[in-house]
């Protein structure tokens, strides 16, 4: 949570803080502010709200600057307010700070920094990184940050900058993620690329217990003990366009209709349609650590966790290979039992989710054989584990997961096809039958969003509704779930989704008029058993939508509306079952007014626990 950035160059500053603050919104937005250093005073503005209001309080009194760092907050400590937005000072306002992560041992620090005449004037965690480095400080400002880090506990990706020794930004990080953008005459320091696309694809991954030290003419890395390093420079192939609206109205829309080409892109290069192999080379697991795999945990959470679920289905269908799926949040804290036999697949968009990283690092004890299944490249999750399966989706901006959801599935069913065959448990006449089914897949995406007009006349019928349910059976129980979490986080009305066979043991209990039910009804083994629960509704006066094959003729006389999918294999389904659901959702929030890419309360990246 919390975005931090950081310019030093040519240009004009407040700009660029301002344009790239925009850029990482999506991981927190409910105060923002900016420092910069003209001549050599630090000039500090911080609002309450969104970088929109931070903007037009910048357009009515500018300021300006040679170098300087911005913050978008996603409260943790202290409410959203004016004074515990960032960046905050020390005592002397010659040293300002943006943080993100949380220090944990902050309240005992503060105390013994007032003892020492500090004074606090926020009631953040952050504030006493600021006092810190004033504590430390004798000539060097990095030298300052590296003594004020020893006394840290908890996780932090900070950038301070200092009237005491000026042109330079020193960032650091243990925990949250720091990237280091390198280009012509300027530097840049974010919390991920996507600000500094416009400007230079030549990225430095910062790992933790490492610093930077940013200046205009160059950027020295070291150590927490000021050891130099040499670091590598990755060349990063996202281009700034991927990142723009597109001429649609919300990120969220643009990354809907993305979705059949990022499964093509997931899926290229990775299947033969000739011989149904599956290559996956890349991820750095051999084939023979994968061969005597008895079973896989899968971690993950949100959006991410729902994907893990349906790759239950996928891996213990076509792999044969049991799997249990778990929320990193409560596995972490669990007697887990795990062996180097079991495959732990962590799933994450971000590659940054706090509580999946803490998780990882917790199994790692137990040596299982560790895959990430992730969208950003060299992201912490990815860099610890054994291997990395990436998901081809580009950046996802909306904070509701769509597209990396379709992609993790995608990349799901590619791992549990590459199992299959590295266990010898599936034939080529199998592979192949899979593999074609899937190769179809993006095409029948397209065919469900070129009815997205449909969709949306329909969800505007819903739109003054408060309550829905949400059933599916078998691989469809993961997408009733997703459909109620992409209602609930983006238009703030109550959803619940629930395997079908449950429903009698306790939601049915809510049933009325007023509680519209979605189903996902494929025909698929347990059909009939969506029927009965259906009729069951029915019975009840429940008003019932059912996402269905187009071919099916006979759900048309069980439920009130039914949207229409082609039909697919059946444990392909969630693939095609999700996009009206998503678009279901969207069109009802966008009507409703809702702040559809920056829900309330939300953040994209949950880097803290
Ligand atoms: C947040 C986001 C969700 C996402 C989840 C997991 O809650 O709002 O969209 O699914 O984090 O994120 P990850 O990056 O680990 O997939």
């Amino acid at each position: 949570m919390c975005g931090i950035i950081g310019y030093t160059g040519p240009k004009s500053v407040v700009p660029i803080l301002i344009e790239g603050l925009k850029k990482l919104e999506y991981r927190g937005y409910d105060s923002a502010g900016v420092a910069v250093v003209n001549k050599s005073k630090i000039q500090v503005r911080r609002v309450k709200g969104k970088i929109i209001g931070l903007e037009k309080n910048l357009k009515l009194s500018p300021l300006n600057g040679s170098y300087g760092v911005g913050h978008t907050r996603w409260a943790t400590h202290g409410r959203p307010c004016e004074e515990n937005a960032h960046p905050h000072q020390d005592c002397t306002g010659s040293i300002v700070v943006v943080h993100n992560g949380i220090i944990e041992n902050y309240l005992p620090l503060k105390q013994k920094l007032k003892e020492e005449g500090h004074t606090f004037c926020t009631e953040t965690d952050t504030e006493v990184i600021a006092h810190l480095v004033e504590k430390y400080f004798q000539s060097s400002l990095e030298e300052a940050v590296q003594q004020a880090v020893q006394e840290l506990e908890g996780a932090y990706a900070i950038a301070v900058l200092s009237t005491r020794d000026l042109g330079k930004i020193v960032a650091a990080k243990d925990g949250p993620p720091v990237v280091v953008g390198l280009g012509d005459k300027e530097n840049f320091v974010s919390s991920d690329i996507n600000p500094l696309l416009n400007y230079t694809q030549k990225i430095v991954f910062l790992e933790d217990g490492e610093m930077a030290v940013i200046g205009t003419q160059g950027v020295k890395f070291c150590d927490f003990k000021g050891s130099v390093l040499e670091k590598k420079v990755e060349h990063i192939t996202w281009s700034p366009l991927m990142i723009e609206k597109g001429g649609f109205k919300h990120f969220m829309l643009k990354e809907i209709f993305e979705q059949p080409q990022v499964v093509r892109d997931t899926l290229k290069g990775r299947i033969s349609l000739d011989s149904g192999k599956i290559c996956l080379d890349e991820i750095g697991i051999t084939p023979e650590s994968l061969k005597d795999i008895t079973r896989a945990v899968i971690i993950a959470c949100g959006t991410s966790y729902h994907a893990g679920l349906v790759g239950k289905y996928f891996l213990e269908t076509i792999a044969r290979v049991p799997v249990d799926v778990e929320f990193a949040s409560e596995y972490r804290y669990r007697e887990f039992i795990l062996d180097e036999k079991t495959l732990v697949i962590v799933i994450s968009q971000s590659g940054e989710t706090a509580d999946s990283l803490a998780a990882l690092r917790a199994v790692k004890e137990k040596n299982p054989v560790s895959l990430a299944i992730c969208n950003v490249v060299n992201s912490s999750i990815p860099r610890e584990t054994d291997g990395v399966l990436y998901t081809h989706a580009g950046p996802e901006i909306g904070v509701a997961a769509t597209k990396t959801f379709s992609a993790q599935l995608a990349a799901l069913a590619l791992l549990a096809l590459h199992l299959a065959q590295v266990k010898g448990k599936i034939n080529e006449k199998e592979s192949l039958s899979f593999i074609e089914s899937l190769q179809r897949i993006p095409h029948k995406m397209e065919n469900i969003l070129n009815q997205a007009k449909s969709i949306e006349e329909l969800a505007l019928e819903f739109v003054s509704f408060s309550h829905f349910l949400y059933l599916g059976r078998g691989v469809n129980f993961p997408v009733a779930l997703e459909g109620a979490l992409k209602l609930k986080e983006i238009s703030y009305i109550h959803a619940e989704g629930y395997p079908g066979g449950e429903m009698k043991h306790g939601p049915i209990a809510l049933i009325d008029e007023k509680m519209p039910t979605m189903t996902i009804v494929p025909r698929d083994g347990v059909y009939e058993k969506m029927l009965s629960n259906i009729s069951e509704i029915k019975t009840r006066d429940g008003y019932i939508l059912a996402v269905a094959f187009e071919d099916d003729e006979e759900i048309k006389e069980k439920v009130d509306k039914v949207i229409p999918i082609p039909s697919v294999h059946p444990l392909f389904t969630p693939f095609l079952a999700t996009l009206p659901l998503q678009l279901f959702a969207y069109y009802i929030a966008s009507k409703r007014g809702a702040d559809v890419d920056q829900p309330r309360n939300l953040a994209k990246s949950v880097t803290v626990e």
